[in-house]
């Protein structure tokens, strides 16, 4: 990029253009809508339509009637797309996340209500084990070792049964190696071409999770491996977030996603700079629960850190943001 050349003070006063508002608008480099979010919600199968969870003030748990009422939100407010995450009963559980393919378990009956109530509104889906597992893994244990590949035959099952129930956007978070492959050589397989991918693929073992484990009331991690650092990436590393992308993409995701968000900013501006590829940031539970604690403790004003937060994900060059504040940003938003 050519800049202009540097005149000296007084010629030049960068002040000028900050004067008024009309003239901020006008030289504004990025801009931040309701269309850039994507609102993550997290399901569950009881009757109360909401119950609240301690770390994520204003995020409460939805029931399967709420969450379509939430679609239909969403689509009010101008928000395309809404993420499904499930709060599984500790009972429905087991060592292998059974209840992860049961076509009509909890996240298959929030998509089929979310479709029905408000069918313009994409509907995006985890796929990972985590949720269902008694251990709280993201996949099948043996030895004390998260298996890759027996893990990837449950995740396309669960992926199939997401598509099926109607599903835009199937999501994997759980950093196997070649499950984004092994998703799109099955929905080729059942006609299901149309169905996208989004890949987190540069997902780290992040301490940021924590109020999402909360949230759908994951397991304390089990059976010996008490953290996902052998699957998740090392909050340490650059290059290989590249590759992980490079790969993502190369085995058919029609978009990429960095996680953490806002502690990893510079890694998103690397995969945006890199791949001409539409690259999501997943502003985390922990990153909301951080922004809302500060918030209540009158610590800063609530209204203007949320829409900071999100407009840094645009300037970093994220084509959109998913968020626990997509509605009430989107409501600030239309003032
Ligand atoms: C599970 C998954 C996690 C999140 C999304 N999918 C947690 C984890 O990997 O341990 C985190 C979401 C959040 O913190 O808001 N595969």
């Amino acid at each position: 990029m050519t800049r202009a050349p540097i005149a000296p003070y007084p010629a030049l006063r960068l002040r000028r253009l900050r004067q008024a508002d009309w003239v901020r608008r006008l030289v504004r480099e990025t801009t931040l809508a309701p269309a850039d979010l994507i609102w993550s919600i997290v399901v569950h199968d009881g009757p109360e339509p909401e119950v609240p969870v301690a770390s994520m003030p204003g995020a409460p748990r939805l029931s399967v009637g709420r969450a379509a009422e939430a679609a239909r939100e969403a689509r009010k407010l101008g928000i395309p797309a809404v993420a499904v995450f499930p709060y599984v009963d500790g009972e429905k559980k087991d060592d292998r996340g059974s209840a992860a393919y049961d076509p009509d378990g909890l996240v298959c009956r929030a998509v089929k209500a979310m479709k029905d109530a408000a069918p313009e509104v994409g509907i995006m889906c985890d796929v990972a084990l985590d949720p269902f597992t008694t251990h709280g893994h993201d996949g099948m244990i043996e030895n004390g070792r998260v298996l890759n590949d027996a893990t990837i035959e449950r995740l396309v099952e669960q992926g199939l049964i997401q598509a099926a129930a109607g599903c835009d956007i199937l999501a994997p978070s759980d950093m196997m190696d070649g499950r984004v492959a092994a998703l799109r050589t099955a929905l080729e397989r059942e006609s299901l071409q149309d169905v996208m991918i989004m890949a987190y693929a540069a997902k780290y073992a992040s301490a940021f999770y924590g109020p999402y484990r909360d949230a759908i009331g994951s397991s304390k991690l089990a059976s010996g491996l008490f953290d996902k650092k052998t699957y998740q990436m090392d909050p340490a590393n650059t290059e290989e977030a590249l590759r992980e992308v490079a790969l993502d993409i190369a085995e058919g995701a029609d978009m990429v996603m960095v996680k953490p968000g806002m502690p990893y900013l510079d890694i998103v501006r690397r995969v945006v700079e890199a791949f001409a590829c539409p690259t999501f940031a997943f502003q985390v539970s922990g990153e909301y629960a951080m922004l809302t604690a500060a918030a209540q403790n009158g610590w800063l004003d609530e209204d203007r850190a949320i829409l900071e937060s999100l407009q840094a994900f645009k300037r970093a060059g994220c084509a959109g943001i998913i968020t626990y504040f997509a509605p009430r940003a989107a409501r600030i938003m239309q003032g």
